[in-house]
């Protein structure tokens, strides 16, 4: 299958892994027949409790680990193409960096392996170490950083080659709620720009803002799979917010609803979600101490691309067919629509 823009970027059929022992007889079942594809622009999650087989998938995905049997196109290629490797970004589970390295030697080090002239990964360094707040550590060796740093450095490290797929294995997993904001901001941003992004996560939540489309592992196997809106959806149900009533208005609307529906309809106060909660407490304390605000979510200007959001309210009409996204792409969920309309606003364009 070629590359062509209504193909999926990743297409996965029936896909085994089977570990063997000393002997070759089979030992674990890692992935046992999953089926899956993924279209550019797209941000696909991949859920599972421990070891249920998503960093098998994924290094599968990367040519890291040869399936066993069944199908697996990257960019229409096989994953253990050199060219198809050259276009995909990897943050692993457990950041391989060298811990002598400074941040600077270790992004450069990533580049030659790309073969980056020494300008382009100078340029491509120094936009990278901005985007992720790390500018100030750019001489520190990366094996004293913090558990969030080094998640960081893992991130940038992952982009340095201006990839089309973008795999991230567990890429909010030790950072505070600010740098988990901004990783999730960072990856509905470059999905925006129409990269392809697959990741795994334990954090529900990260998942749920940011992911398009999720399938759940269990045993290898896929137990549920679909677009996250729809998949939370409890259709037989509705909810209606009022603003604040006088009791007596209250008293009147519930017996309305008691009389229309024969039932006790359910009554309570919204609640703001605790990630908000929290960044909000931090600002007004950050305030109170005068400290600098912490630097917006910005991307490196290399990676900026077309914007997929901006094309689609265009006219169509001086676009060619196969700068368009695949119209096989599901809407994004509802509340990746208004982090998007966030970025819209604030940036990263309008900065
Ligand atoms: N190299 C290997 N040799 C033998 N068995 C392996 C190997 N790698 C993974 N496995 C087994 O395959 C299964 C799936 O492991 P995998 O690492 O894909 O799970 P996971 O979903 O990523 O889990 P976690 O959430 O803990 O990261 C596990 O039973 C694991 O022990
Ligand atoms: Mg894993």
């Amino acid at each position: 299958m070629a590359e062509n823009a209504s193909n999926p970027v990743i297409a996965a059929a029936d896909l085994k892994k089977v570990f063997r022992d000393f002997w070759r007889r089979p030992k674990v079942r890692a992935v046992d027949g999953i089926s899956f594809e993924v279209s550019r622009g797209e941000v696909f999650g991949l859920l599972g409790p421990n070891g249920s087989g998503k960093s098998t998938t994924i290094k599968m995905l990367l040519g890291l680990l040869f399936p066993t049997s069944g199908r697996l196109r990257v960019l229409g290629e096989s994953p253990r193409h050199v060219k198809t490797r050259s276009r995909v970004g990897y943050l692993p589970e457990h950041s391989y960096i060298y811990p002598h390295l400074t941040s600077e030697e270790t992004l450069d080090f990533y580049g030659r392996l790309f073969d980056l002239s020494r300008r382009e990964r100078r340029r491509r360094m120094e936009q990278l170490l901005e985007m992720i707040g790390l500018q100030h550590a750019r001489h520190r060796m990366v094996g004293e950083f913090s558990k969030g740093m080094a998640r960081r450095i893992g991130l940038a490290q992952a982009l340095i080659n201006d990839p089309d797929v973008v795999v991230l294995d567990e890429p909010t997993s030790g950072l505070d709620p600010i740098g988990c904001r901004q990783v999730k901001d960072l990856i509905l941003t470059l999905a925006r720009r129409g990269k392809t992004v697959l990741m795994s996560s334990h954090l529900l939540a990260d998942v749920e803002d940011v992911c398009d489309r999720i399938a759940i592992l269990y045993n290898g196997k896929i137990q549920a799979m679909g677009p996250v809106r729809e998949l939370l959806e409890e259709k037989g149900r509705s909810r209606i917010t009022l603003p604040e009533l006088s009791p007596e208005a209250m008293a009147r609307v519930l017996e309305l609803l008691r009389k229309e529906f024969g039932e006790e309809p359910e009554l309570e106060h919204p609640r703001r979600d605790l990630e908000q909660f929290f960044l909000d407490v931090v600002e007004k304390a950050r305030r109170g101490t005068q400290a600098s605000p912490p630097k917006k979510e910005k991307l490196a200007g290399y990676l900026e691309g077309e914007d997929l959001l901006q094309k689609l309210a265009a006219p169509s009409t001086t676009e060619t067919k196969r700068e368009e996204p695949p119209p096989s792409a599901p809407p994004p969920a509802a509340r990746t629509d208004a982090r998007l309309s966030h970025l819209l606003q604030n940036g990263p364009d309008n900065e």
